[in-house]
């Protein structure tokens, strides 16, 4: 058995060389004409300069160079995703760097130093968060109706709230000015804590029947300990500073 295995091999040696060495060079050949930067590095590797890819990046740049000259300028700028802003451009130094291709392009369209800057500073504050308030209070009297004027202590009901315009829970964070913010920015003209994490907006002032002396709102707000944020169904009531929308 080993015999004859070792005949055949010896016959079919120079054959199965020969196919090895064939499909070695065939592979190379494939290689090398579909994977052009396998392509590239070969021949450059073997100090070759390739005279048809000189060719072509010597085209390749001429056109680059005529595209952007043929090109409106609106269009140029467009192309360009980044366009940085140039510090020569400015007359003052921007109080913090500027990425935004909004602000930037607004910052090249504007006339005047002056109107460059305020975007910029604008624009910083953008950026640090700090463009918008945390809280909108309003202090302006309107129709005798002030920001945080304390109406008083209200007996609420669970059938029907004499807030009912907005509910809300806030275990940690609940307060007399938390709860005023919030319904400030809900529009409201009426706000009223209860049960310490409780608060609640309303289009509507409570009634007059339902009111009871201040010792029966007796809750702690959770985040501020000195005030108190009602209690078991009372409600500490206060106006906004809003009139009301109906
Ligand atoms: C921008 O901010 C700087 C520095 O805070 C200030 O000096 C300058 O007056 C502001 N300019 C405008 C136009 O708002």
């Amino acid at each position: 058995m080993a015999i004859l295995l070792r005949r055949i091999c010896y016959k079919y040696t120079k054959c199965i060389i020969a196919s090895v060495l064939i499909a070695f060079f065939a592979q190379i050949i494939i290689a090398v004409s579909f994977f052009p930067s396998a392509n590239d590095n070969l021949l450059k590797k073997n100090g070759y300069v390739a005279r048809h890819e000189a060719e072509v990046s010597a085209r390749k740049s001429s056109f680059e160079l005529s595209d952007d000259e043929d090109l409106p300028s609106s269009n140029k700028q467009q192309n360009k995703p980044l366009s940085l802003l140039r510090v020569e451009e400015l007359d003052f130094k921007p109080a913090c760097d500027i990425y935004s291709r909004e602000a930037i392009s607004a910052i090249h369209r504007a006339k005047t130093q002056t109107c460059k800057q305020e975007i910029v500073n604008k624009t910083c504050l953008i950026q640090e968060g700090h463009f918008y308030p945390e809280n909108l209070p309003n202090y302006c009297p309107h129709n005798r109706v002030t920001y945080g004027k304390y109406l008083g202590c209200y007996v609420d009901e669970k059938k029907l709230r004499l807030l009912s315009g907005f509910y809300g829970n806030y275990a940690n964070t609940n307060s007399r000015t938390a709860c005023l913010d919030i319904c400030v920015q809900g529009g409201f003209p009426y706000a009223g804590v209860q049960y310490a994490s409780e608060c609640f907006c309303g289009e509507s002032p409570p009634p007059a029947t339902s009111k009871v002396s201040d010792d029966s709102c007796d809750m702690k707000c959770p985040a501020s300990t000195a005030e108190t944020c009602g209690g078991y169904f009372t409600m500490n009531v206060f106006e906004t500073g809003l009139t009301s929308k109906c």
